[in-house]
């Protein structure tokens, strides 16, 4: 099964979750067809999820709804592929059915160069690691000139694009921080000048190690997490934090875990649920080397502490589950 039917799989998945008493929400497929449904347990909001794609004179809108869980935040992210731009906006609310579509909304047009000026390129086409960069006009007035690394070598990465540089308003902008494991690089970096996100791919070994160290591993504990499998690594840049997080892989309908550094940013997000596609996330975050020792009782439930039930469908797996990709 490739990635694309895993995660639309997925969706379905996350559909069939039974409701139970809650908020209700706008449901509407790319193709528009909508429904009224009730959330499940643990989703909060409702959102709204805008893709368009501009090519020469040639533009594409599709709009999917439904409920999500309460870590999700307002987000856009726009970058070029080929001579592609693809914008993504997704806007969250709160109240019954607040994301019902509104006729006389429409979407965005292509923006005339007021704001931020960003560096763009995406591995969908290669052109990070070929270093193409074409510039980008942002086209909201918050977006900041962002670069993503989703850099994993297991099936439950989003793999989809291992970079993507151009404009965002992304949770943990402005700023830099990430997660990396054996397996696994994750970063997003967020600047406010014009072009500050170019430069040669971000290489995991392009950091330097920061003097802490961290226990890693991605699986369960006879796959993947065993103590055979599970070793001390050096972190490396701001990724000073020692990480553990259990969730379920729903598609394996089983715990899954990740191990490794981080920084702050992700021990409070959603993050981790993005980039390992798991629901359920219990996610704790410690100081000091060494401390998420699988075999101590664990940093157990600190400040960090945070019980997600994950949408899975995320602005960047989006990529992937739609169809012209
Ligand atoms: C998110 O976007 C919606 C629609 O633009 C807006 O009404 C809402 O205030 C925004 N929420 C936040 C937290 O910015
Ligand atoms: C992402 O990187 C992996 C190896 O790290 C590579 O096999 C894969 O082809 C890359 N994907 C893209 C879209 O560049
Ligand atoms: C980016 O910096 C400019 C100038 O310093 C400032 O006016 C603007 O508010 C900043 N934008 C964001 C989103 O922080
Ligand atoms: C761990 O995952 C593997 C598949 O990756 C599975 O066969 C095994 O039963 C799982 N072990 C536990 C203890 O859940
Ligand atoms: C997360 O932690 C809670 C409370 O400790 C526990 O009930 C739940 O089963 C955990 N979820 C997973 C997926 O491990
Ligand atoms: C997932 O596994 C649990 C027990 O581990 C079981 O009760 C539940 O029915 C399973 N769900 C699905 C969709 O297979």
């Amino acid at each position: 099964m490739g990635p694309r039917r895993r995660l639309l799989l997925l969706l379905l998945l996350t559909v069939c979750v039974p409701a139970s008493q809650g908020l209700r929400c706008m449901q509407c497929d790319s193709n528009q067809k909508c429904l009224v449904k009730e959330c499940a347990l643990g989703q909060d909001l409702c959102r709204t999820t805008m893709l368009h794609e501009w090519e020469d004179d040639h533009e594409l809108e599709v709009v999917v709804r439904d409920c999500t869980h309460y870590e999700k935040t307002n987000r856009t992210m726009s970058y070029r592929v080929n001579s592609k731009i693809i914008s993504l906006a997704e806007t969250v609310c709160a109240t019954d059915v607040c994301n019902r579509p509104r006729p006389g909304v429409r979407g965005l047009a292509l923006s005339r160069g007021r704001y931020l000026e960003c560096v763009s390129c995406s591995s969908l086409d290669q052109s990070c690691e070929r270093g193409r960069e074409h510039i980008l006009q942002c086209r909201y007035p918050e977006e900041l000139c962002v670069e993503v690394v989703t850099l994993g070598n297991s099936e439950r990465s989003s793999k989809d694009a291992n970079y993507t540089r151009g404009c965002g308003s992304l949770p943990g902008c402005p700023g830099t921080g990430g997660f990396h494991s054996n397996h696994a690089f994750h970063f997003l970096k967020c600047c406010n000048h014009s072009n500050c996100n170019g430069g040669p791919v971000l290489d995991l070994q392009d950091l330097p190690p920061n003097g802490f160290q961290c226990y890693s591993c991605e699986g369960n504990s006879t796959h993947g997490c065993s103590s055979k499998e599970t070793s001390l690594i050096d972190c490396r840049g701001p990724m000073n934090k020692c990480l553990e997080a259990t969730g379920l892989d729903v598609l394996a309908n089983r715990s899954y875990t990740v191990r490794g550094c981080t920084s702050a940013s992700w021990c409070q997000g959603s993050h981790v649920a993005d980039a390992f596609l798991l629901a359920r996330l219990n996610i704790s975050c410690c100081d000091g080397s060494g401390c998420n020792d699988p075999r101590s009782s664990g940093p157990g439930p600190g400040p960090a502490y945070l019980s997600l039930i994950g949408s899975l469908l995320l602005t960047f797996g989006l990529w992937g589950v739609l169809p012209w990709n």
